[in-house]
């Protein structure tokens, strides 16, 4: 559909490294993005690299982790925050932004819209990213996409 101009870009969701690379490798065509969950809790260096090597658009799932574990009062957030003056949320938006991920976050209120938009006027350091990596858990609060288990779920879901 792509090659008769009827689709003009391919996403997916949740394919992670494995999955990726047979996906690539045995179509004529790699997706131009892949969504999948990336928050100060589950980083995604792996998954980022796996992407940049196939010219896949990496774009962030649920960036705030609907603020568990008070995500937006960790202190390493909040030091960054106070330095550029930005709320924490803006941080985390601009630690995406700043590694080449795209942005899929959801607000309700109008003027969280506005600050999530309002991150162009700073750029973390190395530093700050490297401070930040110590968040990382390596894996989802909420899901095991790898989990024999959650595939069968996704597909009782779709059948
Ligand atoms: N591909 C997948 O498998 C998958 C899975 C899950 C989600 N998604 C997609 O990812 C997108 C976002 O997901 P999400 O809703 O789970 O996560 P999210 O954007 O990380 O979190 C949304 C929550 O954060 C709050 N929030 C937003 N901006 C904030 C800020 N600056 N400061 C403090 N709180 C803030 C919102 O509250 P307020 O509304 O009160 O501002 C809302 O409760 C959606 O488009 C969703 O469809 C995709």
């Amino acid at each position: 559909m792509q090659k008769e101009g009827r689709l003009l870009s391919i996403g997916v969701s949740n394919f992670y490294p494995d999955r990726l690379t047979d996906l690539v490798l045995n179509n004529e065509v790699a997706p131009q993005v892949n969504q999948v969950e990336t928050t100060p809790y589950f980083q995604q260096w792996e998954s980022h690299e796996c992407m940049e090597k196939y010219g896949v658009v990496h774009q962030a799932w649920g960036p705030f982790s609907e603020g568990m574990d008070n995500l937006f009062e960790n202190p390493i957030l909040l030091k960054i925050a106070e330095k550029y003056s930005k709320s924490t949320g803006q941080v985390i938006l601009r630690w995406l932004y700043d590694r080449d991920i795209s942005i899929a976050c959801r607000s309700m209120k109008e003027s969280r819209m506005k600050e999530n938009m309002d991150i162009f006027d700073f750029e973390l350091s190395k530093e700050e990213i490297e401070k930040i990596k110590e968040l990382d858990r390596g894996e989802s609060p909420w899901i095991d996409h790898n989990d024999p288990e959650t595939v069968e779920e996704f597909m009782e879901e779709i059948i």
